[in-house]
């Protein structure tokens, strides 16, 4: 049985006219989670979407371990949005999406906008740093785990971490008051420096797991078989040498170990790399792994391992698009 909707009360001490807004490209799963925490903490929140429809005014949001509530937010798509209207944006769409979903929006941005980037991987966060450099840009690593049980609503499933910080001069500028605004949500929240590392330490495991779990269609704890083990292990003896060589700090216990740990911990998963070919959906494949073989050719590194998996996870389930 459905629980009853509920709505919270707007926090009294952030509903004056200086409540700063905040704009969301991508209505998926992670853009919702956010654009509701966001809008319940009393933020004014515009979800931007590419195609709008009826029902898209009315959402709602099942918080970790909570009840379901509604939420307001304003469903626009990215045309109906006046030109420099946006001061703060989240990009919450997938890797491979968020150049040119940013591209299509650049005319919204104010001058002086904040851009948070939410992808998992790398390639994209650095790609956008750099043709948005007048802006403040700023990467979040996120570990919670959220998705749609509808188009309008959205379940917290794994309460996680954001860890936030920014990637250029003018992101390091704002992450402070950045960091704290999103601290006043039920998500939790830190600033992290530098972001890269962070973005690498999580990189580095999804680079062991994620592709895996595809190739071979199985739950994250299948890794742990001898067989698949040995492959982790090869994808993380590669990815400790790249990492060492852009003078990257290597986890303490060996990039393998870690990887074991986070297989043993999450072995009934269902990665988000197999869940995307299991919906016929691209894969971030090309910011993960693909991602790593592109640091290791600059860097004149052989990474077998990685080569073939990337080129086996674009060969099987890119290759019909
Ligand atoms: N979900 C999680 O638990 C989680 C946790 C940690 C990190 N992440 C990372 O967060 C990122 C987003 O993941 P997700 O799970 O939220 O993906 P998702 O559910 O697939 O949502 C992505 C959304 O982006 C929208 N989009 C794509 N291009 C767009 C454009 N040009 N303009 C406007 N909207 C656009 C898509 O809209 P359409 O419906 O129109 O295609 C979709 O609603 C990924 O990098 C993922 O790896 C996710």
């Amino acid at each position: 049985m459905t629980a009853p909707h509920q709505t919270l009360p707007l926090n009294p001490s952030t509903t004056q006219d200086s409540i700063p807004c905040w704009s969301i490209l991508g209505a998926g799963s992670l853009g919702s989670l956010w654009a509701g925490y966001l809008s319940l903490s009393g933020y004014a929140v515009q979800l931007l979407v590419r195609r709008l429809a009826l029902s898209d005014q009315t959402r709602s949001i099942t918080p970790y371990q909570g009840e379901r509530l509604s939420y307001p937010a304003q469903v626009s798509d990215i045309q109906s949005c006046a030109d420099r209207s946006i001061q703060q944006l989240i990009v919450a769409t997938k890797a491979p999406d968020a150049l040119p979903a940013l591209n299509a929006i650049r005319p919204k941005l104010a001058d002086q906008a904040t851009i948070v980037l939410l992808q998992n991987g790398m390639g994209a966060q650095q790609t956008i740093a750099a043709q948005f450099e007048q802006y403040a840009v700023l990467a979040a690593c996120i570990t919670d785990g959220a998705y749609l049980e509808n188009s309008q609503h959205v379940i917290h499933a794994g309460k996680g971490l954001t860890r936030i910080g920014g990637l250029n001069q003018k992101g390091q500028a704002v992450e402070q008051q950045i960091a704290e605004q999103l601290q006043k949500t039920a998500l939790q929240v830190e600033l992290s420096q530098p972001i890269e590392q962070v973005l690498w330490n999580k990189l580095a495991i999804n680079i062991a797991i994620n592709g895996l779990t595809a190739v071979h269609q199985c739950l994250n704890g299948a890794l742990a078989e001898p067989d698949k083990n040995q492959q982790v292990l090869q994808l993380c003896l590669e990815t400790e040498k790249v990492m060492r060589a852009l003078g990257l700090t290597v986890p303490e216990q060996g990039l393998f170990a870690l990887a074991n740990q986070v297989i043993a911990g999450t072995a009934a998963n269902r990665s988000s790399m197999l869940q995307d070919t299991q919906k016929g959906q691209p894969t971030e494949i090309e910011f993960i792994n693909g991602y790593l073989l592109r640091q290791a050719q600059h860097l004149g590194i052989d990474v077998p391992y990685n080569a073939a998996l990337t080129a086996e996870v674009l060969q099987r389930f890119h290759q019909a698009r």
